[in-house]
């Protein structure tokens, strides 16, 4: 499996852990950066990551920032992009199972390396379950793709 990682400036030292961590397990592991202490606007790297899920050059992604928040924010407004903050790993594991999601993000002011390491595991081994989730991705896909969603549009 070909994973996309990336982060802000905050999360520099988690991502190069995690992303050694999954080297060690076979995975190939694009990192989009940053990789320097200069302060840097996780929107960038949340975008980069999550194109290249939508596209199809990775297979899933991993983001972090100082609470995973900002950066999957910025992941969630690509289409096809299912992007969950998980603190812990049953969440991570239900949000493949549940809600098939294609990133996971987390926050490295909020957790610790081996908590990381834990929700990492479980979201990778997580399998998305189908059946009567499958409707519920489908509602959110359908929303994505035939609303317009600018402010004015969602006044009813
Ligand atoms: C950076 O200070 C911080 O705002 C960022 O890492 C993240 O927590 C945003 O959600």
């Amino acid at each position: 499996m070909k994973l996309a990682i990336g982060n802000d400036h905050v999360a520099v030292e988690m991502k190069k852990e995690i992303k050694e961590y999954l080297e060690g397990k076979g995975y190939e592991v694009i990192d989009v950066g940053t990789n320097s202490h200069e302060r840097f606007n996780y929107p960038v790297s949340g975008f980069k990551v999550a194109k290249m899920v939508a596209a199809g050059e990775a297979d899933r992604g991993i983001l972090i920032c100082g609470t995973g928040v900002g950066i999957s924010l910025a992941a969630n407004k690509v289409h096809g992009i299912r992007a969950c903050v998980c603190s812990e790993p049953y969440t991570a594991r239900l949000s493949r199972q549940h809600n098939n999601s294609n990133i996971l993000a987390f926050g490295s002011r909020v957790i610790g390396m081996e908590t990381a390491k834990m929700i990492v595991d479980e979201w990778l081994a997580a399998e998305f379950e189908g059946g009567r989730h499958q409707g519920r991705i489908d509602m959110i896909t359908e929303i994505e793709e035939t609303q317009n969603l600018t402010a004015a549009n969602c006044r009813q």
